[in-house]
């Protein structure tokens, strides 16, 4: 069963964003990304959690850029994709607006940085990550978790393709590949201890 998302924008976009749909018929809970602006200094600590359910989504597509724009009442966010010469879609720069008290002396936010390399996803799939937080400057971050987001070769009913992984969530070989090693070593010495001694013995030699 198709999960119904918030935000299934423009024809060749799409992001998970803050769906609210239930896939009733597995009883899983929705994918839901969650988005929130954060601001953390010294002197303040202060958080804005988009609503889905107060959020519009807003933009373009292009053949090789696309802009999600996501406008609720307080700000907006955007997102804005450009795709590289191997058809890699990515997020090259990230605005946003926040008119909302998040510290006592401040209640309007900004940030925008447009040399970013952000949520890459190969020709067809989708960038899929649990959990990451960017630095936008100035104390501000903006927090994105269980997201999921293509903006390229979205395929015709809208679903998104095989999941490129975020660093953080590809699985890690490096301890299994460390075990098996330390173990094929151990054994090799083993071995070699073996023939050692059987050859001192055959040699005529007194083992100690
Ligand atoms: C904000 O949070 C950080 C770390 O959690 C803490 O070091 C800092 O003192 C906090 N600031 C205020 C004003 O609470
Ligand atoms: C939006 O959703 C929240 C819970 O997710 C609910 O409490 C609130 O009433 C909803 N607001 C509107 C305008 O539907
Ligand atoms: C992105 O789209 C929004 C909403 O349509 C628009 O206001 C904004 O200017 C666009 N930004 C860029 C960089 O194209
Ligand atoms: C977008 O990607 C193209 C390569 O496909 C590159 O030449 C261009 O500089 C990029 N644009 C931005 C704004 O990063
Ligand atoms: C934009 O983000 C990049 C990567 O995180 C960082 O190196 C750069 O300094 C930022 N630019 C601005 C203007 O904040
Ligand atoms: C992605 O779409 C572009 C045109 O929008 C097409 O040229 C390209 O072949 C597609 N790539 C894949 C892997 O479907």
């Amino acid at each position: 069963m198709k999960r119904a998302a918030v935000f299934v924008f423009v024809a060749c976009c799409v992001v998970s964003a803050l769906s609210l749909a239930e896939d009733k018929k597995n009883s899983k809970p929705p994918t839901t990304m969650e988005l929130q602006i954060r601001l953390a200094t010294l002197k303040a600590n202060g958080t804005f959690i988009v609503q889905p359910n107060k959020t519009k989504a807003d933009g373009f597509c292009e053949e090789m850029k696309a802009n999600l724009t996501l406008v609720f009442k307080e700000g907006f966010i955007t997102f804005m994709f450009n795709k590289s010469a191997d058809g890699t879609g990515y997020v090259n720069a990230l605005f946003f607006t926040l008119a909302y008290p998040l510290s006592k002396d401040r209640s309007a936010y900004s940030a925008n940085n447009n040399s970013l390399h952000l949520f890459p996803a190969k020709a067809g799939h989708s960038y899929s990550c649990k959990k990451e937080s960017l630095y936008m400057g100035n104390g501000l971050w903006l927090d994105v978790d269980r997201d999921r987001m293509q903006a390229f070769n979205v395929s015709k009913n809208h679903e998104f393709g095989i999941s490129d992984f975020c660093p953080a969530d590809q699985p890690d070989y490096r301890v299994a590949i460390g075990v098996g090693v330390t173990l094929l070593v151990l054994i090799v010495i083993v071995v070699v201890a073996y023939m050692l001694s059987r050859r001192r013995r055959s040699d005529g030699y007194q083992s100690l």
